[in-house]
């Protein structure tokens, strides 16, 4: 994977290098189809690479949700499933372990992320109310709408910069904060503080500026919720980045983190290494009862919450590799390995290359193109006509629309964001995708962009159709 700087023995040049903590034991083939057979492809997915079959792409980097090979021993965990209807042994496994690694007292378990934002979003929030959180991301801003409250940006304005390097980019901006909790006394809910955060390019918040904000919002008894997804990837970059964080074992700084929180909402399909789960935590008694009742109507009972029992196990174990100090140094370096070859090449990405992926400055590739002609969409097809490489667009198109006036929201961020699935692709896989990226960034012939011919109502990005222009 990556190396450390190479060094003169003698007249000999040595350089040690380091590989991933983990052999490959089953393999899934896949092909690259030919270039008029990608063209009728994407013509076919109206230009969205949501639309894409699976079987028509070759190196899946739409997402790293999911996406995670299991380990043997996750697997072996799925042959012990309990699929009793209530009170699966799986559950009390998974339990313990997200009370061991992330704090808090009560575990719902969800059959994904959104499951868990639904729930706290109706329980916790009333008609007008304000949610601040560091940016926002698609599912979570929905729910938080969809409850009655509007969204407010309180993240650190160089978050929006993609060429500002920062080693803490998703901090929370304390004034801003300050400034909506006492504007709106009563109406704040909670805080929603992700770590890390997804749309600004997966940067990390600083156990620091945590630690801020959990004073900050007790000064005005509002609760912090955390959207803990990549929280292990955040205690990685604390025990990279932050002072005093060096020798900690990330597991630790993970506990630390949380425990300056007051609950969670989890996607199970990113750090916990499975293809489907999720959970709400708190510590509060009252927030957790509400919860229990509201889950049995949504997802399933309590105890197993859209999940199966061998769902719950894969996920029990899967947090305890997760929080592996050698897993997550050969998953963010991986990620770190892409970025490199990118910058070397001078490609516009978003930095500090982030945890879980490249994000590719759409503007840059086409500055002459106007943002209501999807320049992220375009790359991310000008990328799979290349290559059969998918991407997912994290620009406009991702922002949707202002539900009050109608119009378009306009993201300072226009990105193609390049994910990283755990545990899936090889150095040479990221080799084939730098250099397409690098094909498509100098290709002489400038698309013109797109337009939208389909838009769905909610969450358009996932089913949207467009044509070139
Ligand atoms: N929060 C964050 C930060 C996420 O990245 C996601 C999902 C969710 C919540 C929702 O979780 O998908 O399990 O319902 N992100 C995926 C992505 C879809 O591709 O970034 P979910």
């Amino acid at each position: 994977m990556s190396h450390e700087p190479i060094q003169t023995v003698g007249q000999q040049y040595r350089r040690r290098s380091w590989a991933e903590p983990y052999k490959i034991k089953m393999v899934e083939p896949i092909r690259m189809m030919s270039r008029p057979e990608r063209e009728a492809a994407m013509r076919e997915a109206g230009y969205n690479t949501f639309l894409l079959k699976s079987e028509e792409v070759y190196i899946d980097l739409l997402t790293d949700s999911g996406t995670s090979a299991m380990s043997d021993w996750q697997w072996a965990g799925m042959m012990l499933g309990d699929e009793a209807y209530a009170g699966s042994k799986n559950f009390y496994n998974l339990e313990a372990a997200v009370r061991k690694h992330y704090t808090h007292r009560h575990v719902i378990p969800t059959h994904q992320g959104r499951g868990a934002e639904h729930l706290l979003s109706q329980i916790m929030i009333k008609p007008g109310d304000v949610v601040p959180g560091n940016m926002y991301f698609t599912t979570t801003r929905f729910h938080q709408e969809h409850a009655g409250a509007s969204f407010v940006d309180v993240i650190i304005d160089e978050a929006h910069d993609p060429a500002v390097i920062l080693p803490f980019k998703g901090n929370v901006d304390l004034a801003k904060l300050e400034r909506v909790l006492t504007e709106n006394p009563g109406k704040v809910p909670y805080v929603c503080l992700a770590a890390t955060v997804n749309m600004a390019g997966g940067q990390p918040v600083s156990m620091a500026n945590a630690r801020a904000v959990k004073e900050l919002c007790s000064r005005h008894h509002v609760p912090v919720m955390c959207d803990a997804t990549r929280a292990v990837e955040n205690a990685y970059f604390i025990q990279q980045r932050e002072d005093g964080y060096k020798d900690k074992p990330v597991d630790e700084i993970l506990r630390e983190f949380c425990s300056l929180t007051d609950g969670a909402t989890m996607s199970g399909k990113k750090d916990p290494l499975v293809n489907i789960g999720g959970w709400l935590s708190v510590n509060d008694d009252k927030i957790a009862e509400q919860a229990r009742n509201l889950v049995v109507v949504y997802e399933g009972l309590h105890t197993y919450g859209g999940m199966a029992g061998r769902d719950m196990e894969a996920m029990a174990r899967g947090i305890e590799e997760a929080v592996q100090d050698d897993h997550i140094r050969a998953r963010i370096g991986q990620v770190e390995y892409l970025g490199e070859l990118l910058q070397d090449w001078g490609i516009p990405i978003v930095l500090p290359v982030g945890g879980h992926a490249i994000y590719l400055d759409a503007r840059r590739f086409y500055p002459e193109m106007p943002q209501t002609s999807f320049p992220a969409q375009t790359l991310a097809a000008e990328l799979y006509l290349d290559s059969g490489v998918r991407a997912m667009e994290r620009g406009i198109v991702s922002a949707g629309r202002n539900q009050k006036t109608g119009d378009h929201y306009y993201p300072k961020l226009e990105m193609v964001r390049l994910t990283l699935p755990r545990r899936v692709y090889t150095q040479a896989h990221m080799d084939v995708v730098a250099e397409s990226v690098q094909a498509v960034y100098q290709n002489p012939n400038k698309p013109a962009g797109m337009k939208m011919v389909y838009e769905p109502e909610a969450l358009r990005f996932f089913q949207a159709r467009f044509e070139p222009l």
